[in-house]
């Protein structure tokens, strides 16, 4: 897809199609008003027929028999007042899905005079919006959907007489297309069937990931996790025939600093329950498992694009969780990297386990702070649905930095809390710790059993159960994987390498509270 900021109000005269932005109160402004006038009182007629309200991804395609502009799609952006730039991914991703499927390959996107204070942030919504709206899920048919292939985006550098500042926008233009091609990598690693996508595979992924961006890659084979002591991967990973692999990918912005965030992300390819076997409904979502790894990795990626000056590490944990013939057994202890003992309560609350070594191995590599991504408990989504991921840490200054942070993405955090009393909860009677304990509080639990193996380094955990991947269609994205949590991943780095100039979310007086 070609990127481009043009200039005009009305649209770059090839585009098959020229996007234009209407609020809920039904004015015509700007590029909205130009059109209407260019298609004879279109745009005004299909608002007084009610045929369009100017909600939220209401949309109406109209055509012109004569003029520059053959085709001009409104979308509706909501209530005006309370218009974000983060609205215009949406905006851009409904635009593409509607007009690809309609063999437009190439469209011209108007902005709102709202989003003038923001160009950057506008223009990068935009890409990575129009970007995540291309992903087709049927490439396994032998007849797969007509692709959407959108050759040119154009973005418009002015709407009626408001002009945005240009170089701004081929920052954010770039910036989105940073974002936008990264939550798409996370996005086809996740909808890669398990058969296609097994731990060994998944680090196949991540040294293409390094070598295209100039990472540093390698990943741990069992017999190096064992000389490691990682009992507990090896654990979960002993029901499989196929080799587990902690991946690791690091990216060195900052030589002179000891400070290193790591993004750890559970890179569980199939988990089937393991001997305390899952129902088969739905169990082929767990494919999806690998949510959080495969997040880390892309998000890695963009990082290495973007070059902010911080230090940043990758940690994978990646396995199976199968019922074989050697598969753990409920009852049996294992041994983590940090020395603690587990007692297995049941082999499906495996994500916590492969996690612990993953956390170990990350303060061994000399993380200072941790951020840990996993789709861990269906608790989570019976407490957030698909709205938000928990985000829960032992940390709260820093839980609350990050959420603050991700409020410039297109993704929700919420805070859920981390009592002492869940601490307590997940010991064992005859180990350190139990991996399961009842239904109370079944995504805390799992937090605080994640707590024991981070030591003191701040660390927060995300569980993105709810929020990795969605059955639903909507305009602008096909169902499946959302690529959580790759931009919020992305904005915390970037916001620790502006703090360092006191430019963070919370400006220098904060900047204790970011990563670096
Ligand atoms: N991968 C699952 C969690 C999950 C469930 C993610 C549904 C997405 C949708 C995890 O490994 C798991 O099985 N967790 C158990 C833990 C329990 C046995 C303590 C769960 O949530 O039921
Ligand atoms: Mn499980
Ligand atoms: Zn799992």
């Amino acid at each position: 897809m070609q990127i481009n900021v043009t200039s005009g109000a009305l649209g770059a005269p090839n585009a098959g199609a020229l996007v234009v932005p209407v609020f809920a109160d039904g004015r015509l402004d700007g590029a909205a008003q130009a059109a209407d006038h260019a298609l004879g009182g279109g745009i005004a007629s299909v608002f007084s027929s009610g045929e369009i309200k100017g909600g939220s991804g209401d949309l109406v395609l109209l055509h012109a028999a004569q003029g520059d502009v053959k085709r001009v799609l409104v979308i509706g952006l909501g209530d005006r007042a309370k218009f974000v730039p983060s609205a215009l991914a949406k905006y851009a991703g409904a635009a593409v899905r509607y007009l690809g499927k309609r063999n437009v390959t190439s469209i011209a996107f108007a902005l709102p005079a709202e989003a003038a204070s923001q160009p950057a942030a506008a223009a990068g919504f935009i890409v990575e919006g129009a970007l995540g709206g291309t992903i087709d899920s049927t490439t396994y048919r032998t007849e797969p959907d007509k692709p959407i292939v959108i050759d040119q985006i154009a973005i418009l550098d002015a709407t009626g007489d408001v002009a945005f500042d240009r170089a701004q926008l081929e920052t954010g233009a770039e910036h989105g297309r940073i974002i936008g091609e990264a939550v798409n990598v996370a996005r086809i690693m996740a909808l890669t069937p398990a058969n296609d996508m097994t731990p060994t595979i998944l680090a196949t992924r991540a040294s293409e990931v390094a070598a295209q961006f100039g990472l540093t890659y390698y990943a741990l084979d069992e017999d190096a996790m064992k000389a490691k002591g990682m009992g507990a991967i090896l654990g979960v990973s002993r029901g499989s025939d196929e080799s587990a692999r902690m991946i690791v990918l690091e990216y060195a912005g900052d030589p002179d600093s000891k400070e290193k965030l790591a993004l750890v992300g559970k890179g569980l390819t199939f988990d089937s329950g393991g001997i305390s076997i899952k129902p088969a409904e739905n169990m082929h979502e767990m494919k999806y498992d690998m949510c959080g790894g495969a997040g880390v990795i892309a998000a890695m990626g963009a990082i290495a694009q973007l070059k902010p000056k911080v230090n940043v590490i990758g940690v994978v944990p990646s396995s199976e969780n199968l019922p074989g013939p050697r598969a753990m057994k409920p009852g049996d202890v294992l041994h983590a990297m940090n020395g603690k003992t587990i007692e297995v309560i049941n082999t499906d609350a495996e994500g916590r386990l492969i996690l612990a070594d993953g956390l170990c191995y990350a303060r061994e590599l000399g993380a200072t702070k941790i951020v840990d991504a996993a789709t861990l408990t269906g608790a989570m989504v019976v407490a957030l649905g698909h709205s938000a991921t928990g985000t829960i840490s032992n940390d709260e200054t820093f839980r609350d930095h990050f959420i603050d942070v991700s409020k410039s993405t297109t993704e929700k955090y919420w805070p859920l809390p981390l009592y002492d009393e869940f601490s307590t909860t997940v010991k064992s009677e005859i180990a350190d710790l139990r991996n399961s304990t009842g239904r109370a509080a079944g995504s805390l639990t799992a937090a605080a059993f994640l707590k024991a193996f981070v030591g003191d380094v701040p660390w927060i955990h995300l569980d993105i159960a709810g929020t990795a991947y969605t059955d639903a269609e909507t305009p602008s994205l096909a169902k499946g994987p959302t690529g959580y949590p790759v931009r919020a991943f992305v904005a915390l780095v970037e916001d620790a390498a502006k703090a360092k100039n006191g430019a963070g979310v919370n400006g220098a007086a904060k900047a204790t509270a970011s990563v670096n």
